[in-house]
């Protein structure tokens, strides 16, 4: 028996590894191991000798026992020492250079615009950039047949041949969000819708992608002052300046009834640009009342509700307010553009802390 004990508890103390130790335990301890065959030949003892060898079996196979368990322990705790010795952090490493990334300026007008017209009780509306043709143009009062859809140059996404649904578009603009807010909050309303939009075109100043910002306000008695004066209201405050002049051009949109093109006063004496005041006009956007049709289409009452919607460009506010001669830098993702023009990440724009540095 001493034998045993010694040659188990040195294999114990060697194991190096848990499937070792469990060899080891069937080995002397299991159904058919070393100590177990011996308890069975207890039966063949006198009652004498059974009563000297029955105890120290068992106290043999305790003692194993507890020598299995003890090593099972130890190794795991080595295992866990291994593990955290790749897993170890120097903190007292220098910190990373600062401003190694910084907002974007569409981002940051995109955030201007909103503080901006959040002040004025507008909330902040999305909608998805692949959109049904249904919201992108029919409900907007843009039939299949209509010349609107074509000048839009639209991208339209692809059908399984034998599908004959009419394809989803990339939305071509942000009216599709007056729909999709109007049926999910009904009327009042008052919202702005910032995000991308797409048109196959591209030079100077068109990207395939670029950024718009839809405003809508429905309610019982909106009319085209309340949206002039909300657009002077903006257009003073994006540009830090106290008042700039909002000048309506008769145009035309299927959406809206009646339309205007928005401008805003401006001069470009030597070459710079000063807002609100000159001869010269900025052109910023469409707008208008929207169209019964547009309302009927939303689920809203044109009987009972009426109001204003327009649409501005961001990435024009910002190459406007920022002094950026290209649009299509905007989105060439390169890091030295970026750290000239980009924003800290900590510059949030408010009203009251100042819109920009
Ligand atoms: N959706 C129009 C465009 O992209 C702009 C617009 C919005 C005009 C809302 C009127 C009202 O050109």
């Amino acid at each position: 028996m001493d034998d045993l004990r010694d040659k188990y508890i040195d294999l114990i103390a060697r194991a190096e590894d848990e499937a070792a130790l469990e060899d080891l335990r069937v080995q002397a301890v299991g159904k058919k191991g070393q100590i177990s065959l011996q308890m069975r030949e207890l039966g063949k003892m006198t009652p004498e000798e059974r009563q000297v060898a029955g105890p120290k079996l068992n106290a043999l196979k305790d003692e194993i026992n507890a020598a299995l368990s003890a090593k099972k322990a130890a190794l795991s705790d080595a295992a866990l020492d291994a593990r955290l010795k790749t897993e170890w952090l120097d903190v007292t490493l220098p910190a990373r250079p600062q401003r190694q990334g910084s907002i974007h300026p569409i981002s940051q007008v995109t955030e201007e615009v909103s503080a901006i017209f959040a002040d004025m009780g507008f909330s902040v509306a999305e909608g998805p950039q692949i959109e049904s043709d249904w919201y992108n143009f029919d409900a907007l009062n843009i039939p299949s047949h209509h010349p609107a859809r074509a000048e839009m140059d639209t991208f339209y996404t692809h059908r399984d041949e034998g599908d004959n649904r009419p394809p989803h578009v990339l939305r071509t603009h942000t009216s599709p969000v007056q729909i999709r807010s109007m049926q999910a909050q009904g009327a009042p309303i008052r919202v702005i819708a910032p995000g991308r939009v797409y048109r196959a075109d591209y030079d100077q100043t068109h990207t395939p992608m670029f950024h718009q910002i839809e405003g809508l306000a429905i309610d019982r008695d909106i009319s085209m002052a309340n949206l002039k004066w909300c657009l002077e209201e903006f257009a003073a405050a994006f540009f830090e300046v106290d008042h700039i002049e909002v000048r309506f051009r008769a145009s035309h949109f299927p959406f809206t009834e009646p339309s205007a093109e928005i401008d805003f006063r401006c001069s470009w004496e030597g070459g710079t640009l000063k807002l609100g005041e000159g001869d010269d006009w900025l052109e910023a956007g469409g707008s208008g009342m929207v169209h019964p049709k547009v309302l009927e289409a939303a689920g809203v009452d044109p009987n009972e509700w009426q109001g204003f919607a327009f649409g501005l460009g961001i990435d024009r506010l910002a190459m406007l307010k920022y002094g950026i001669p290209d649009l299509r830098a905007f989105f060439e993702s390169d890091l030295r553009w970026l750290k000239h023009y980009g924003f800290a990440a900590l510059d949030v724009p408010t009203l009251h802390g100042g819109l920009s540095r």
